[in-house]
């Protein structure tokens, strides 16, 4: 396996291997990777859903996500798809997956299934690096802080998100900052689309900070792109990254095959 770093904060390019025929050392040099680089990116794959699953449950059980449309053969897969006449697209604002869980998803894995003939690149951003790059100041002070995060924002969704009203649950609070499960690392856990306010603020007095946090934690040097080919499968952490689906490919169609792993509750760093 080959593995080639894509910026300089986030995400890694892996070639030279075949998800399905992974052993016990090649899938934990992936799961490594996952937690090194926060999104890796597998080229040249030929992962039928059968695969897509079985590669999502040798990292944890699925999640299935309570508001995208099954996939009709494989209902623990998730149909991201842009139909040519719509002028948004699902996750083309920058957000964290499942924040609106009380143990958010751990990983979303997406296979390209159908890809236009241009754009529909995907952005990841660190969540580390947007840590590490605040000031002592204000890291001491997020790290006191928990937020509420609320699946709210799908009532609104016109992207073919199906938002039913018996999906929707309470809002739950999280750390700001939280520690990664795994590696302890410190990731700020706030994003645009589900993060409501800090616990304890109203809306109003959390807004100023909260929007200096999405645009602080997106800047372009803690995130890299990954412009998708036939074949690819990209596995990020959602506790490590944020990601943002770029909607540049108007009169176009794309169709992406998502499963989400289940995560646990977030300890604050
Ligand atoms: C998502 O937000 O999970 C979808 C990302 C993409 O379609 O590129």
């Amino acid at each position: 396996m080959h593995i080639k770093k894509l910026a300089g904060a986030v995400g890694a390019e892996i070639t030279n291997i075949d998800l399905t025929q992974l052993n016990n050392l090649s899938f934990n040099e992936i799961r490594a990777a996952l937690f090194s680089h926060g999104m890796i990116v597998i080229r040249d794959q030929n992962l039928t859903p059968e695969a897509h699953i079985a590669l999502a449950e040798r990292f944890g059980p699925i999640d299935i996500n309570r508001f995208f449309a099954p996939v009709d053969t494989h209902p623990m897969i998730a149909e991201v798809r842009t139909k040519p006449e719509m002028t948004h697209v699902i996750g083309g604002t920058w957000h964290t997956d499942h924040s609106y869980d009380p143990a958010p998803a751990m990983c979303s894995i997406l296979a390209a299934r159908a890809l236009p003939p241009f754009g529909g690149d995907t952005l990841f951003a660190s969540m580390t690096a947007a840590y590490e790059g605040l000031s002592d100041g204000l890291k001491q002070t997020l790290r006191t802080l928990r937020a509420v995060h609320s699946d709210g924002s799908f009532a609104q969704s016109n992207v073919g998100i199906d938002a039913q009203t018996s999906a929707f649950r309470q809002p739950v609070v999280h750390p700001v900052v939280i520690a990664h499960p795994t590696t302890g690392a410190p990731c700020l856990y706030v994003n645009g689309d589900f993060t409501l306010n800090f616990e304890g603020w109203t809306p109003q007095e959390s807004a100023p900070l909260l929007s200096y946090l999405f645009a602080h934690a997106t800047r372009p040097e803690y995130s890299c792109r990954v412009t998708w080919k036939a074949g690819s499968v990209a596995i990020w952490d959602n506790r490590l990254v944020q990601h943002f689906a770029c909607a540049d490919y108007a009169g176009h169609g794309r169709l992406m095959h998502r499963i989400t792993v289940e995560g646990e509750t977030l300890a604050p760093y």
